[in-house]
């Protein structure tokens, strides 16, 4: 049988979701009362990272100890990795010594080469593209708060970057709709966005993507590995802040979403972070419920 693999957040179907989703619930409540629940015992999760994390790395190893296994941390820095040797050797044999991976690193294609050739699961923990981990996050944590997403309105305020075409992605999997609103020069990119994909609408003016919205959200102005364009980017970026004035155009209902890390005075102002609309500290946490579930599920395959 091929191995399950999670690359971008369209390799799952809406049934694994709504399982994963369910299973998030029972292991984050079994880990809120203290109970020990160790499915994963002896098992091994491998985390390459090619980038920096904090939540991330935290997430996936806290989770993995937590569910009864280990986590072996691996960067570019010190391992052979960063000395050039291949992505396909590497996923051979990294995947003989473990029972799951979990990588962050730049282009999808490296990530896609990678699980090519590896024996076992592979995550996508943020690559150029994609981070379908957090919008898995998020999308629970829309939940918990607010009950289903399906037929609802997110606001996405800024860079089309990974994260905005995991959302994309995951609109067209669980049937919402995203206002999307970027800097002229940073427009969405077709070649990512599936052609039959009509769960998203753009718009110039970032004040009316904002409209009606259940949810908005937005991400840094520039990401991991574009730090060279960051002067360019701030001027261009400027109007994208998401501020009182734009939450106003929202649902009063509207919650507020960042994946962090944040700035402050670019991307958000601190009147909405900081705010009773903003649920971003619950989105950091339930990284780690989500991604207990996940593993679970890549490892175990469907558990009751
Ligand atoms: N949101 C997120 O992935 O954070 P880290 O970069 O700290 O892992
Ligand atoms: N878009 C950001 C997300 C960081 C978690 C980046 O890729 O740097």
């Amino acid at each position: 049988m091929a191995i399950k693999h999670f690359l971008q957040f369209s390799d799952f179907t809406l049934a694994e979701f709504e399982h994963v989703i369910e299973r998030t619930r029972i292991i984050k409540r079994k880990f809120k009362n203290y109970e020990p629940y160790h499915p994963l015992a002896d098992r091994t999760l491998v985390m390459v990272f090619e980038k920096n994390s904090t939540r991330t790395r935290l997430s996936f190893e806290a989770g993995m100890h937590q569910l009864g296994g280990a986590a072996i941390y691996l960067n570019t820095r010190d391992s052979q990795l960063g000395r050039g040797e291949p992505v396909e050797d590497a996923a051979q044999v990294i995947s003989r010594m473990c029972d799951i991976i979990m990588i962050r690193t730049f282009g999808q294609e490296i990530i896609d080469r990678f699980a090519a050739h590896s024996r076992v699961p592979v995550i996508n923990g943020l690559t150029n593209e994609h981070h379908p981990c957090q919008v898995l996050a998020d999308i629970y944590t829309y939940i918990e708060h607010r009950g289903s997403i399906a037929g609802k309105t997110v606001a996405w305020v800024g860079d089309a970057n990974n994260m905005l075409y995991s959302w994309l992605q995951a609109a067209q999997v669980f049937g919402f709709h995203v206002n999307v609103s970027t800097p002229k020069r940073y427009e969405i990119d077709p070649t990512l966005v599936a052609p039959d994909n009509n769960h998203y609408t753009t718009f110039v003016n970032p004040s009316d993507a904002c409209v009606g919205a259940d949810l908005v959200t937005t991400d840094v102005w520039t990401s991991m590995g574009y730090e060279e364009e960051n002067a360019v980017r701030m001027k261009a970026f400027a109007g994208w802040i998401v501020d009182g004035e734009k939450m106003k155009r929202a649902h009063p209902d509207a919650l507020f979403m960042h994946c962090l890390p944040a700035h402050r005075g670019e991307e958000v102002a601190a009147e909405v972070i900081d705010g009773p609309q903003s649920v971003v500290w619950d989105e950091a946490e339930n990284r780690l419920h989500v991604q207990k579930a996940l593993l679970e599920y890549l490892v175990l395959g469907k558990v009751d």
